[in-house]
């Protein structure tokens, strides 16, 4: 397991491109490959999650290609680099092959609940599953409501994967999330494709609407009322060119790295700003962050542009809280914002958030227990974490240690961004799992890193 040094850092300065989002790439592929015809997706993710996608639906019995990188270019000002293109032949609705052998979503939730809802459907039987972490995640959220369109998916344990799917005639439902999820709304919504009459998903709170674009933009009849989103069975989708926006979730790294570490200015290309993603940008400003966002645009139905950070001496953070509906809204970034806390005058707690419990790790417990290692006061709840601010700490600020992220990206991002602004250079165990998200983490970093 590679170790990684992340050595104290004075800012950040220059620019980056970030990579596809991992969300909207997950969903345009799976999307492509229902549709008829040909769909090329540009600035594909390179995710490690979004290659997992890309398998199985190879084995699935569609033929992609997904070696080709080109040219992209995101905005008047960028310095332009070449992303990955993806190519998606569709064969329909009806055009999948049962699998021959396991479908492995690796360390991807998205994958495996996505695919649970576009395989119930299906004429043929499948089996899904991934690595220890995901075998670890629950399922019966997204089992149970397929279940009640006529699906027959059996799980180990009563909910954990692997999913072994019987293809079965699905019908129209009306389902009210019990708990905010994307991917589980995205499950029905795939699976209400195959099903008769009309599906309708009712959300607690607005959580990312990707799928429901997407859909839109393959030519799909979905109604969004409020909280409530509709989708006609048997629709046809139609092959596409689309270009994914940069991953916002990715972007937040530099957001925060830059905004601890004073004299940064950075400037990040083609960031995704779909609205029901960005809230975790104005959080940060509120706490005090200089981010300011340029050039707004909307490419394949999603809203993207240009975002500046920069700090400077009298930048100060000054702390705040994340609760109730707010969660889900930033509920990737958590980790990153979490671990500002001791960066901030009065820290940052986070409630209502036992989700995160659930997540690629108990991103509760290994968060309390790596900033604890690093000098930071940390109460954990059952439902979140409260990390001390200046305020309570003093003058003491974190220091160099051994962290351990237990193969979680995000928490291994996090903490090295925590890092660079702690006394002495800190370790990061097997901290190559960022590839799960953002296989060009530390490199990027690296780019603008000044010491
Ligand atoms: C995602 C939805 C969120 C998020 C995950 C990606 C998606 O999960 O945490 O990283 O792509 O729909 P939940 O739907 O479980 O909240």
């Amino acid at each position: 397991m590679a170790k990684r040094v992340i050595a104290p850092a004075g800012s950040l300065s220059g620019g980056i491109v970030l990579p596809g989002d991992k969300s909207i790439s997950h969903r345009l592929a799976i999307l492509a490959a229902l549709a008829e015809g040909p769909s090329e997706i540009r600035n594909f993710s390179p995710s490690a999650d979004c290659a997992s996608t890309l398998e199985c639906l190879q084995r699935l019995g569609i033929s992609l290609d997904a070696g080709e990188r080109a040219k992209s270019s995101r905005s008047a000002s960028d310095p332009g680099t070449t992303a990955p293109v993806v190519r998606i032949t569709g064969r329909g609705l009806g055009g999948w092959r049962e699998p021959r052998r396991t479908l492995d979503a690796g360390n991807s939730g998205t994958t495996i609940r996505l695919l649970a809802g576009a395989l119930a459907g299906q004429a043929f039987a499948s089996r899904l599953s991934g690595d220890s972490s995901l075998r670890r995640r629950p399922m019966r959220r997204v089992i149970d409501p397929l279940a009640q369109m006529g699906a027959s998916i059996r799980s180990r344990d009563g909910g954990f994967a692997p999913l072994e799917i019987s293809g079965a005639p699905l019908r129209g439902i009306e389902y009210a999330l019990p708990e905010p999820s994307a991917q589980v709304k995205s499950a029905l919504l795939l699976a209400g494709l195959f099903a008769s009459g009309t599906t309708a998903v009712i959300e607690p709170v607005r959580t990312r609407d990707h799928t429901e674009l997407a859909l839109a933009e393959f030519g799909v009849a979905i109604r969004r009322n409020g909280l409530r989103v509709e989708i006609p069975g048997g629709a046809r989708l139609g092959g596409r060119e689309m270009t994914v926006p940069g991953d916002l979730s990715a972007a937040v790294f530099f957001l925060a790295a830059a905004s601890i570490l004073p004299g940064s200015k950075l400037t990040i290309f083609g960031v995704g700003l779909n609205p029901t993603r960005s809230a975790v940008l104005d959080f940060l400003v509120q706490m005090g962050a200089a981010i300011r966002v340029k050039e707004l645009a909307e490419q394949s139905g999603e809203l993207g542009g240009e975002v500046e950070v920069a700090s400077d001496r009298s930048t100060v953070l000054r702390g705040g809280k994340i609760c109730g509906a707010e969660v889900a809204r930033m509920i990737d970034e958590l980790p990153m914002l979490a671990a500002l806390g001791p960066y901030t005058q009065e820290g940052i707690e986070i409630r209502d958030a036992r989700e995160l419990r659930v997540k690629e790790s108990d991103r509760i417990a290994v968060l309390a227990e790596n900033l604890r290692r690093m000098g930071a006061r940390v109460e954990e709840f059952e439902d979140g974490l409260r990390v001390a601010g200046r305020a309570e700490m003093g003058s003491s600020g974190l220091q160099g240690a051994e962290l351990d992220p237990r193969g979680d990206h995000r928490l291994a991002m996090a903490l090295a961004v925590a890092a660079l602004g702690g006394r002495g250079a800190s370790t990061i165990r097997g901290a190559e799992c960022v590839a799960v998200s953002y296989p060009d983490f530390f490199a990027q970093l690296d780019s603008v890193l000044r010491r």
